[in-house]
C-alpha cells in the first residue's frame, strides 16, 4: 500500500509500496524511527485511514470494503488514546465493556485481573483518569483493548515513554497475549524490544520497508567477523544510519 499526505505545498510520502504478511498467532514488529510511517500503517490497518493505493486483508476481509467486519476483529492501542478524563479508570473501562455487551461483574473481574498483571495499583482505578501518569494511562488503554479479546491487536509504540519497570510489565503482558493466541502487530523504535518480543519484523525507513524477516535471519544477513550482531547493526546496514541519527534527522527536517 501507499499513502501520501499534503503538508502545505509539499507532499509527504508516508508509505511507499509497503507490503507484508503477518501469520496468525505471532507478534510482528514494525521497527522504524520517528516519521517513518508506523502510525500511518497502523491507522490504515485499523480502518481509520484509507490508503491511496493497495489493499489490506485482515483474516481474509478487506479493510476498506469490509471495514465494519474488520473492526470486529481488531483493537488498537496508541499514545493518543481517548478517554473520559474526568471519570475514573474503572468507569471508563466498564463503559467500554458495556458497549461490547460484557456484563459489569465479568468486566470488573477481568479489569482487576489485567491490572494486576500490568502492575497497576487496584486502589487507583477509582481515581479520575486525569490524575494518571502517561504510563498509567497507557496501561488503562491496554486493559481496554484487551477487555474485548481482539483477534488482532494493533499496538502503536506500546512502551514508548514508560519507565523501565512499567516497560517490562507491558512487554511481559504482550508476550503472554501471544500465548493466548492473539495476533499482534506492534510498532517500536526500540531495538531491544523488537528483538525480545517479535517473531518477525519489518524495518521501515522513510515510508519503505527496507528488510523483513525473523530477528535472527536479519542478523545473519549482516553478520561479519563480529560475534554479537544486534538489530542496531541491521538498521545501520539497511538504512545507512544509526536509529538515533535517523530520529535526529527527522527532527531537523
Ligand atoms: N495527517 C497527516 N497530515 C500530514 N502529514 C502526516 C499526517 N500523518 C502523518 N503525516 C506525515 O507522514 C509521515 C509519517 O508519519 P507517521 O506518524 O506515520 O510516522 P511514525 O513512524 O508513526 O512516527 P513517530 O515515531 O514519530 O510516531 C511523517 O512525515 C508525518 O509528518
Ligand atoms: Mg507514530
Amino acid at each position: 500500500m501507499s499513502k501520501t499526505f499534503k503538508k502545505g505545498k509539499t507532499i509527504v510520502k508516508a508509505l511507499e509500496n509497503v507490503s507484508f504478511k503477518v501469520r496468525g498467532g505471532q507478534i510482528y514488529g514494525i521497527l522504524g524511527p520517528n516519521g517513518s510511517g508506523k502510525s500511518t500503517l497502523i491507522r490504515i490497518i485499523s480502518t481509520l485511514l484509507i490508503p491511496d493505493t493497495g489493499s489490506v486483508k485482515v483474516f481474509g476481509f478487506d479493510a476498506i470494503k469490509d471495514h465494519l467486519k474488520v473492526r470486529e476483529f481488531i483493537n488498537r492501542v496508541s499514545a493518543e488514546a481517548s478517554f473520559f478524563k474526568k471519570l475514573s479508570a474503572i468507569e471508563n473501562l466498564i463503559f467500554t465493556a458495556g458497549i461490547y455487551g460484557i456484563p459489569r461483574r465479568i468486566a470488573k473481574e477481568k479489569i482487576y485481573e489485567i491490572s494486576q498483571k500490568l502492575g497497576l495499583d487496584e486502589k487507583r482505578l477509582n481515581e479520575p483518569l486525569e490524575n494518571f501518569s502517561r504510563g498509567m494511562q497507557q496501561k488503562v488503554a491496554l486493559i481496554r483493548a484487551f477487555l474485548t479479546q481482539p483477534k488482532l491487536l494493533l499496538l502503536d509504540e506500546p512502551t514508548t515513554g514508560l519507565d523501565p519497570r512499567a516497560k517490562l510489565e507491558v512487554q511481559r503482558f504482550i508476550a503472554n497475549l501471544r500465548e493466548n493466541g492473539t495476533t499482534i502487530l506492534l510498532t517500536t523504535h526500540d531495538m531491544v524490544e523488537a528483538e525480545k518480543l517479535c517473531d518477525e519484523l519489518a524495518v521501515i525507513y522513510k515510508g519503505r520497508i527496507v528488510v523483513s524477516g525473523k530477528p535472527q535471519e536479519l542478523k545473519n544477513m549482516v553478520k561479519d567477523h563480529r560475534k554479537n550482531v544486534t538489530l542496531e547493526d541491521v538498521f545501520l546496514y539497511f538504512t545507512g544510519y544509526k536509529m538515533e541519527e535517523a530520529e535526529l534527522e527527522e527532527l531537523i527536517h
